[in-house]
């Protein structure tokens, strides 16, 4: 057991929760689930907590911020790990929505929606509840190693330029037959940059200490091997 002492912050480390932070579409959510099933963990998505606040705001007309916090901390909200097709779902009073979250202008809303400090305030708890200590968890976002999870022993940043980004993104569209115009895409995973790196509160960056990995040029092995020998050390 080891125990980091700060000025003001006594932390005992965990050694059983992974945080991969880092933008979007860098291959966080593979890594996510390949260390999960290797190691038998759960995963925590919680960009889809913040699709979901996006999804509330764009199709179900919540309109301010009151509103969409209300409906939080009223409704029941459980995250869920499907290992067999890769994905978390969100049982959301007793439905379950994940599919119908995971398209671009839902990211784009949920991005500028998760600038305010109302809405990170109302979803830290569900966070914190995806970690159940007998099993372990992976947790991926932008703010999983500096704010939600500041315990885990293991923290990883993942980065790669914008145009590898993109490139990698249309492939899953396309893979899923849905039409893209490469340009388009670009421009939304710089704007969504622009704004989960610059906002003012938990604003996306590498943790203390993390692991930084360039996924470039990587496999998705070779990025799983390298976090291993390091979970290995521990
Ligand atoms: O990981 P994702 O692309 O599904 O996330 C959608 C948006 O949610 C992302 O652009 C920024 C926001 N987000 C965040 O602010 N903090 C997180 N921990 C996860 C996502």
């Amino acid at each position: 057991m080891i125990w980091v002492t700060g000025l003001d912050v006594i932390l005992k480390l965990v050694k059983n929760i992974i945080t991969i932070d880092g933008p979007s579409g860098v291959g966080k959510g593979t890594l996510a689930f390949t260390l999960a099933e290797r190691l038998g963990w759960n995963v925590l998505d919680s960009g889809l907590l913040y699709r979901l606040v996006g999804y509330l705001s764009l199709e179900e007309k919540l309109e301010s911020l009151s509103e969409i916090v209300l409906f939080l901390n009223k409704s029941k909200i459980k995250l869920l790990t499907n290992l067999k097709d890769s994905i978390c779902e969100i049982e959301l009073n007793e439905r379950i929505v994940g599919k119908e979250l995971r398209n671009e202008d839902i990211a784009l809303r949920a991005s500028e929606l998760a600038k305010e400090e109302e809405i990170r305030n109302a979803i830290i708890t569900i966070q914190r509840n995806a970690y159940d200590p007998e099993k372990g968890l992976i947790a991926d976002g932008r703010d999983m190693g500096t704010v939600i999870f500041p315990e885990a022993s293991l923290k990883v940043f993942l980065q790669a330029s914008p145009e590898v980004r993109a490139e990698r993104r249309a492939n899953q569209l396309k893979e899923k037959g849905m039409s893209v115009i490469m340009h388009d895409l670009l421009e939304l995973i710089k704007q969504r940059d622009e704004e989960d790196m610059n906002r003012k509160i938990s604003p996306l960056k590498p943790a203390e200490g993390s692991l930084i990995i360039d996924t470039s040029n990587l496999s998705i092995q070779e990025v799983e091997e390298k976090v291993m020998e390091n979970y290995k050390k521990l």
